[in-house]
């Protein structure tokens, strides 16, 4: 985010910590993201990464990637659009499924992770009459998700027919963050060929593939930004396959860091045996940058406002009593003074959803949307959380 406009929200909005999420910066990457792999694939968001995103994206992605009942009441809650919805999760649990087949039916996609949410499923669509669109989730390496290559192709052969249940395709997601195409490009050369099997096999067509690339996203100082590059090299591979359905990237991660931006505001400075030692009102419980343990990286953080004058590398901790809560090691600040604010960028993917929130009953940052149009919006107050971890 433009460092004038952070001192202009800085100047007028003096709680942190909050995050900002730049929905400009967020429609931008959706745009890049289409313009480079242009008609080759459906763009997903998998709204795990940052649910505040789900509304400014509506307009803009093909589909949600939702993976529990949680996120499904926020899509409907922020006005998402409900058809591009494909009900994901690894757990459905039954009442929720049949609420949400009973709304929506059809309307929506649904995956499958078992054989117990496929009779889940066609229960729900015996119930309601509605033929269901599903996609088989394809197991891999050997985790808890999905199913593997026996019971999709079980499933393939005795259920093709069903009255209750389209199988349109296959979702697989491997993992976050990696870092060489090649594994990428793999995967997707075994789903090709594995499309091209049950073709030959069971007379199956898949028409869809829904496919989690785990793209890399450069959080560190010592990194490039390598995006373009690795859309380029992703187009290549999503040319060079025989499969002619359509093809869907769920993606979270490369959507949404880049849009959101962290800040905290220094509260006290010390010295102990000669360490110069910052502590701010955040901490690790609000910060996640993947592949970040105890400040072994560094990620891009700033010192606002501008000061002259001495520069000493800091030891940065947050407000959390464990040692673990090192935020940034041996970080130059420059004249730092109390009530200065770090500002760490690239925060728009998972710190707002899978930070250690609860611990030490800190209140929940605030949360701000920023676009030029709008300026900034107080989407949401900042929380209390001991109600959380008390009796009452
Ligand atoms: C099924 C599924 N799809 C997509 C994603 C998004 O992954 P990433 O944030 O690496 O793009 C995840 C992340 O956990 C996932 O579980």
């Amino acid at each position: 985010m433009d460092r004038d406009i952070l001192k202009a929200f800085l100047e007028n909005h003096e709680v942190t910590p909050s995050y900002i999420f730049d929905t400009d910066v967020l429609c931008s990457r959706i745009q890049q993201i289409q313009n480079i792999l242009e008609d080759k694939a459906a763009v997903c968001y998998a709204m795990k990464a940052n649910p505040f995103l789900v509304q400014a994206l509506s307009g803009i992605v093909d589909k949600f990637e939702v993976c529990s009942p949680g996120e499904f009441r926020i899509c409907e809650r922020n006005g998402a659009d409900m058809s591009k919805v494909v009900l994901s999760g690894v757990y459905k649990n039954p009442m929720d499924t049949i609420r949400t087949v009973e709304v929506y039916g059809d309307k929506i996609t649904y995956t499958v992770e078992s054989r117990t949410q496929f009779e889940l499923l066609k229960e729900c669509a015996v119930k309601t009459g509605k033929k269901l669109p599903i996609l088989i989730r394809l197991n891999c390496g050997g985790n808890q998700f999905g199913v593997d290559r026996e019971t999709l192709e079980e499933i393939v052969r005795k259920e093709t027919t069903c009255k209750y249940l389209r199988i349109k395709g296959i979702q697989m997601f491997s993992g976050t963050q990696k870092k060489k195409l090649r594994q990428i490009e793999q995967e997707l050369q075994m789903l090709d060929a594995y499309c091209t099997e049950l073709m030959e096999k069971y007379g199956f067509y898949v028409q869809e593939l829904e496919y989690g690339p785990g793209l890399y996203v450069s959080y560190f100082t010592n990194e490039e930004d390598e995006s373009e590059t690795q859309l380029l090299e992703l187009k290549r591979i999503l040319e060079g396959m025989r499969f002619r359905g359509e093809i869907t990237l769920e993606m979270g991660r490369f959507i949404a860091a880049g849009c959101g931006t962290y800040v905290t505001s220094v509260v006290d400075i010390k010295e102990i045996e000669g360490r110069r030692i910052c502590i701010v009102n955040g901490g690790i419980n609000h910060v996640n940058y993947y592949g970040q343990t105890m400040a072994m990286r560094t990620p891009r953080v700033e010192q606002m406002p501008d000061r002259n004058g001495e520069t000493d590398k800091y030891m940065v901790y947050g407000a959390l009593c464990t040692t673990g809560d090192l935020l940034l090691k041996q970080f130059p600040l420059t004249d730092v003074r109390l009530g200065d604010v770090l500002v760490f960028h690239d925060i728009g993917a998972y710190s707002v959803t899978e930070s250690m929130y609860l611990f030490l009953s800190r209140d929940l940052p605030s949360v701000y949307l920023y676009s030029e149009d709008t300026g900034f919006e107080l989407v949401r107050p900042a929380r209390p959380t001991d109600v959380l971890n008390a009796i009452r």
